[in-house]
């Protein structure tokens, strides 16, 4: 397994390119199951989630391949085949492609993810929203099955906002026979490109980021070119970075309207986070003059779960105590144990983190546990004193595309070790 290596204490500069979003890339890719033809994919990120979704989509027979930077997709000899456990284990989004496979061939069968490092994180809003429009579940050795003529429309009322939910049907309701109405939607920009390119393929759709989304069936739709978003994490991540090593950088290629609330949290830290032509300057306090601040995890526009590891990590050299609450996933501190061992002071009560800052991190051998805990570890190593050697990066190089690459560049001391042990 590779390791990163990294010496902290370096201020950086420069700028660092976004990729594109993960998150949006995934459902954009599992919506190509819903019509015959090419589709092409712009600023699709090189990790390893979207190798899984290729590997899903290549299982069901798709043609995929990547051609001067766009990834193709071709659903022309797709067949109706299951989404195989050996490969949802690995990637739970795999589920997304439940509500395409269901509309497009009348049965879908994919296995259905467990739970994860951070969470029991179930899928009964899915099922329960295709069960509205007419499928038939059933569940056998592991897998669901859902199986419907044609899906007919529906109002679905989600108790929780979800996002991969809400992206399972509107796909599925994109095909279906009639009006469908998703109430209390999630808002997530990533749901909003989602329901873009079902427009671009001929869907009709409104409520595009509203709590009500509203879909009226097609019976066909077409495939498309087009461009994903930039990762709004990503940028959140390098404004951490920042604003943790007291660093002046420029981030393009980002959205600024996407990461208002991470934006408006860390300014609270004292840091300088303003929008310039081509991107977003970020300017970090000098080395222990960051402010405490709290923080709660929310559906989009709130704070994000997948930013409160990088801000834990953040808010351990504040001068004071940030209060914490994590509402989306029971289980999110895992980093938490690996950030103390670098010398942060965080208690955790249930859902509640109370990190009291201290004066300096010290490198350590950690152990990535997640993908956004992966992150907070690189984001504490990068100002913490002395070496760190972070294991079980997989869970990173899942979603942060050549993150050591764009920490070098701005002058970050961070080295792959190749499991055979070179560098
Ligand atoms: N939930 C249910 N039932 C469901 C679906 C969700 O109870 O049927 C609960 C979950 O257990 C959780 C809450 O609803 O408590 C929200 O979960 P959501 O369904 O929104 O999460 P998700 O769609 O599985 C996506 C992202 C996550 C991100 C969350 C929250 C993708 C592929 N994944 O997951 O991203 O944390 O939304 O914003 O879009 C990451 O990138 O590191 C990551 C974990």
């Amino acid at each position: 397994m590779d390791k990163l290596l990294i010496k902290g204490g370096r201020q950086l500069s420069g700028t660092v390119e976004i990729s594109g979003a993960k998150n949006a890339a995934l459902p954009l890719m599992a919506s190509t199951i819903l019509c015959k033809g090419e589709t092409v994919l712009w600023n699709i990120p090189n990790l390893r989630d979207i190798e899984t979704m290729s590997e899903v989509l290549a299982n069901m027979g798709a043609d995929i391949s990547i051609e001067g930077g766009g990834l193709r997709i071709n659903t022309d000899t797709l067949i109706n085949k299951e989404a195989p456990y050996e490969l949802v284990k690995t990637m739970r989004a795999s589920v997304l492609t439940l509500g395409p496979m269901v509309a497009r061939f009348g049965c879908a069968k994919v296995s259905l993810p467990g739970g994860c490092a951070i969470g029991a994180r179930p899928i009964n809003l899915h099922l329960m929203g295709l069960e509205k429009m007419g499928a038939e579940i059933t569940l056998s050795q592991g897998y669901v099955v859902a199986k419907a003529k044609r899906l007919k429309g529906a109002t679905i009322y989600c108790d929780i906002s979800t996002v991969t939910g809400t992206e399972n049907l509107m796909m599925a309701a994109a095909l279906a026979k009639g009006r469908t109405v998703i109430e209390n939607a999630a808002r997530e920009p990533e749901v909003e490109d989602l329901a873009n390119a079902l427009i671009k393929m001929g869907a009709n759709i409104s409520g595009i980021g509203t709590t009500t989304i509203e879909i009226e069936g097609v019976d066909e739709l077409r495939p498309i070119e087009y461009k994903i978003i930039p990762d709004r994490i990503e940028t959140g991540t390098f404004i951490s970075i920042a604003g943790i090593t007291g660093s002046n950088i420029l981030i393009k290629n980002c959205h600024y309207g996407h990461v208002l609330a991470i934006a408006e949290k860390l300014r609270e830290t004292g840091i300088i986070i303003s929008e310039e032509q081509g991107g977003i300057r970020v300017i970090g306090p000098t080395p222990g003059a960051l402010h405490p601040t709290d923080v709660k995890t929310l559906p989009y526009p709130g704070f994000p779960t997948d930013m409160q590891a990088q801000f834990i990590a953040l808010a351990s050299l504040a001068a004071g105590t940030s209060i914490v609450k994590e509402t989306i996933f029971e289980n999110r501190y895992m980093h938490v144990a690996e950030l103390r061992r670098m010398g942060a002071n965080i208690e955790i009560e249930d859902n509640i983190a109370t990190v009291r800052g201290v004066k300096r991190l010290l490198g350590a051998p950690v152990m990535a546990t997640d993908l956004r805990a992966s992150a907070s570890l690189v984001v504490a190593a990068l100002a913490a004193e002395g070496e760190t050697l972070i294991d079980r990066i997989y869970h990173l190089d899942r979603g942060y595309e050549k993150i050591e690459d764009k920490i070098s560049a701005l002058g970050g001391n961070i080295q792959r070790i190749r499991q055979s042990g070179t560098v």
